[in-house]
């Protein structure tokens, strides 16, 4: 019997670009939940889907001499887009959503027109600042540095005639839903958009755009479309036929029981959202929980960083069960993650080819030699079994607290104790021992039921995460499909002639690191960009400000590393004064000290003084910064010898 329903979102994806690793984890990580919801027995509702529209898609598609739909297409339902990634992840979604569907796009206009009608949404005049990549109206003091708080890319000047959303409306009721209920989760995020989005004070939202046409159009204001936050936020409903006829699940499955969002769009579901619905007269989502990043070189993976990991390359090599697990077991789900190729394997070797792997393949090859796989009722057994029991109640117990929490890693964890405990039986018990005793064959059956009846419960745990490995488990055992249920998974100490167990190939073979990384590197290679460069700033410095600095060419007379610094060198530089200067550079990972005695620099003079290490630095040496492959460049401006010390550069 069903214990209810469950409505589970990821976000909806921007097809602007082929999807990447990170892209990949929230969509496994709510696979992976809506999976263990349906083990627990509820009417599970799993959506994902794409966000089609904003000028960025109208640019790239522009740039591609396409229509923005021939582009979206392509990267929504063509070869390896964002369909057959979920596919080739083993994603469970019961329904996908593309906000270019046209039951989606009256949705949306009915949607528009009834916020209008109740007051919410007013005519006025959009001057701020928008990121493109972002699709982000930001005001002037929500920049970090003058560039976008997000990403930190540059911002443009938007200014036109626009809709707005009184978003200032809702501040009150939305900081109160924030503090005071457990809507938003992990908690330290509620302290992010109250201090960072709340306290400041909320402006009302510019909802409709007329500088670009691929969008939602307002229909009863030609010219204008909908801003695609309020686009792509109605998503949840609309697939659910809410405003329209194409689907009749809204009654059923509203409000949502989770949203999974990454951090960086928690702002737009826990602050905007809310109020669109509460302005609507609808119930709320449940929950919003916001996830980490997983990183790549210590920076979130994006493909303008060039540092994205191709899940298919991943996914081709150590199999799609394999990294699904990494992803979830290795990294709390509401923190950042460091994804490197060492750990993945590590973990594959570790966890999965070690303790999982090899606990099966010895469980099978005994039952297969001491029993030609057909496990009997009866046996003898001992204390330690109950041992083993206790254990699977505990793990089962916290398991399912974690699950429930959200905490993949940590229910993950809970199961490889049991996994290793089981491991360790089986050298506690020493089976081969046993079978040379006919005597002893009542033991030996027993510890084999034990270990299948260890390994089924650790399946049947790992299965939300590792669907086909679960199956592969099962098939191997010989487990029923009432064996297989989350209710099943209480340890039983007196099975009865229900193991018909095979032996086949490991399931996690071990991988060979070192072999491994070599082709990883050399494959992923093509995917960074050779050469990087910071983009340019997008604010104006002011002339005079500018013809204040005072650049000059300097000599170095010497050159010392600094003491306990690894980055520090000391240089002694002649700048035509007659008197020495002394100026600290954070160079030493790209120059040795003795190289650069003699050379002409250019030092910017007129820094007031700073200390580091204990030591005076007076001025700045000025260098050109890249990334190449990755990795941080750094070359110090030289100028021509005949170039006099101290000649001002202008
Ligand atoms: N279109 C919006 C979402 C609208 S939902 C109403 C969007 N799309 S996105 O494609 O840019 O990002 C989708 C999700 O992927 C976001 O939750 C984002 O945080 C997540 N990730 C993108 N890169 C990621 C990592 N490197 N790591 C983890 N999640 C990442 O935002």
């Amino acid at each position: 019997m069903s214990k209810g329903t469950f409505y589970i979102t990821t976000p909806i994806y921007y097809p602007s670009d082929k999807l990447h690793i990170g892209h990949a984890y929230c969509t496994v990580a709510t696979d992976a939940m809506a999976r263990y919801k349906r083990l627990c027995g509820y009417d599970v509702m799993f959506l994902t889907g794409t966000d089609e529209h904003g000028m960025k898609i109208e640019d790239k598609a522009r740039d591609a001499g396409v229509t923005p739909k021939q582009y979206v297409d392509n990267i929504v339902e063509g070869p390896r887009g964002v369909k057959d990634l979920w596919k080739l992840m083993n994603i469970s979604n019961d329904r996908f959503i593309r906000t270019t569907d046209d039951y989606h796009v009256v949705a949306i206009q009915r949607i528009f027109k009834k916020l209008h009608d109740n007051g919410d949404i007013y005519k006025g005049k959009y001057v701020g600042k928008y990121c493109k990549p972002c699709e982000s109206f930001w005001t002037e003091s929500q920049l970090v540095d003058g560039k976008c708080p997000d990403c930190g890319r540059p911002v443009i000047d938007a200014e036109e005639e626009a809709y707005f959303f009184r978003l200032s409306k809702y501040a009150d009721k939305v900081r109160d839903l924030l503090e005071n209920t457990d809507f938003l989760q992990p908690r330290s995020r509620v302290n992010e958009m109250v201090n960072n989005f709340i306290k400041p004070g909320l402006e009302d939202l510019c909802v409709s755009r007329t500088s670009f046409t691929w969008g939602i159009p307002v229909d009863f204001d030609p010219g204008h479309v909908v801003y695609v936050w309020v686009d792509a936020l109605s998503n949840y409903i609309t697939a659910l036929g809410y405003a329209n006829d194409k689907y009749h699940d809204y009654d059923k499955y509203w409000p949502a029981d989770v949203h999974f969002v990454g951090k960086e769009i928690v702002r737009f579901h826990s602050i905007i959202w809310p109020a669109m619905l509460m302005s609507l007269g609808l119930p709320l989502p449940k929950k919003v929980y916001g996830h980490g990043w997983l990183n790549f070189g210590g920076e979130k993976m994006s493909k303008s960083r060039g540092n994205v990991v191709d899940p298919y390359i991943l996914a081709e090599k150590f199999g799609v069960d394999a990294l699904r697990f990494f992803m979830l077991r290795t990294f709390p789900f509401g923190a950042d993650g460091n994804f490197t190729n060492e750990l993945l394997i590590q973990t594959i070797n570790t966890d999965l080819a070690n303790d999982l792997g090899n606990l099966v393949s010895r469980t099978t090859a005994m039952a297969e030699k001491y029993f030609g796989g057909k496990l009997p009722a009866g046996g003898e057994l001992a204390e330690l079994d109950g041992e083993l029991k206790t254990l699977a109640d505990q793990v089962r117990e916290n398991y399912r607290t974690q699950m429930d929490a959200f905490q993949f890693s940590v229910a993950l964890n809970e199961v490889w104790q049991l996994i290793s405990r089981a491991n360790k039986y089986i050298d506690e018990t020493m089976p081969w021992a046993l079978a040379k005793d006919e005597a002893k064959k009542p033991r030996l059956l027993a510890v084999m039921k034990n270990l299948c009846e260890a390994i089924r419960v650790s399946a049947i745990f790992v299965s939300p995460v590792m669907p086909d490995t679960a199956e592969a488990i099962f098939q191997r055992l010989g487990v029923p499909a009432e064996g297989r249920t989350l209710e099943a998974a209480v340890f039983d100490l007196e099975t009865d002639g229900y193991w018909n167990t095979a032996t086949g190939a490991p399931l996690f073979p071990r991988i060979d690191m070192e072999k491994e990384l070599a082709e990883l590197e050399a494959l992923q290679a093509p995917a960074r960009p050779a050469i990087e460069i910071e983009p340019l700033a997008a604010e104006n410095v002011d002339f005079d400000t500018f013809c204040k600095s005072d650049f000059r060419a300097v000599k170095v007379k010497d050159c010392q590393p600094v003491k306990k610094s690894e980055k520090l060198l000391c240089f002694t530089l002649d700048d035509g004064t007659g008197t020495d200067r002394q100026i600290l550079s954070g160079i030493a990972k790209w120059y040795k000290p003795e190289e650069l005695v003699g050379k002409t620099l250019v030092a910017i003079v007129n820094l007031p003084p700073r200390k580091m290490m204990g030591l005076a630095s007076n001025g700045m040496l000025i260098s050109a910064v890249h990334k190449e492959k990755g990795e941080e460049k750094l070359n110090l401006l030289m100028v021509s010898d005949d170039i006099p010390a101290g000649a001002k550069l202008c």
